[in-house]
């Protein structure tokens, strides 16, 4: 017993100084154009979407129907949301696709379909780490984050032509170089 417990000691030494090395030398690449190992990729996204759903499991989730609270989040979408992840008819700017992971293009399958609303507001409130998600919670308010999921709600049946028409109702623009594929 004594002898395995020693043994089990020396592994754990040597896979710690193991670890020790690989950081020292310098060997983990942490460049974001250089891809994740398919193995690495599963595994972070598999403990990002269980973190997601274990941390926004006691949420209650509020009403989102109303057309004041898709008009509230609109221009938080517009301001902030849409410059990396894009809208109906608009690109996201250009630094984007230096981003890694690259954020999903809005309106998305996969967040109307596979994220509740709890989930969805737990992800703008907190944001990602290690992503360039933004925690919202932040600097917004809990209505204003609730009008955001409301407003991406919305997004999965807006028209190109009805957020222009957002567009123009707030007096908000595109800059130069926005809305344009790079
Ligand atoms: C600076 C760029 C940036 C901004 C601004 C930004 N996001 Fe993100 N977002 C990301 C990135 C990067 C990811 C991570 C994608 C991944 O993990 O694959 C992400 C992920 C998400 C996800 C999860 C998508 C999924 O498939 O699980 C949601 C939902 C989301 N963002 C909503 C928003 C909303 C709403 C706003 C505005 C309030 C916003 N984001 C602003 C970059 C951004």
């Amino acid at each position: 017993m004594k002898r395995f417990f020693l043994s089990f000691l020396v592994i754990l030494g040597l896979i710690i100084l193991a670890g020790a090395a690989v950081i020292w030398l310098g060997l983990y690449n942490v460049a974001a154009d250089a891809p994740h190992w398919k193995l690495t990729f599963w595994i972070l996204d598999e403990a990002k979407d269980r973190s997601i759903e274990v941390h926004s499991r006691d949420i209650i989730p509020q009403p989102l129907q109303g057309n004041e609270l898709i008009d509230r989040g609109f221009p938080h979408f517009h301001n902030t949301c849409r410059l990396c992840h894009g809208g109906p008819g608009i690109s996201p700017l250009e630094f984007t696709a230096g981003l890694y992971p690259r954020p999903p293009l809005f309106p998305s399958k996969d967040v109307q379909q596979d994220l509740t609303d709890t989930q969805l507001y737990w992800i703008v409130k907190n944001g990602l780490k290690m992503t360039g998600m933004p925690s919202f919670g932040v600097t917004h308010s809990e209505q204003d984050l609730w009008a955001i999921v409301a407003f991406v709600r919305r997004l999965a049946t807006l028209s190109p032509q009805e957020y222009q028409a957002m567009v123009q109702k707030a007096g908000l623009g595109l800059g130069e170089k926005e809305g344009k594929h790079p």
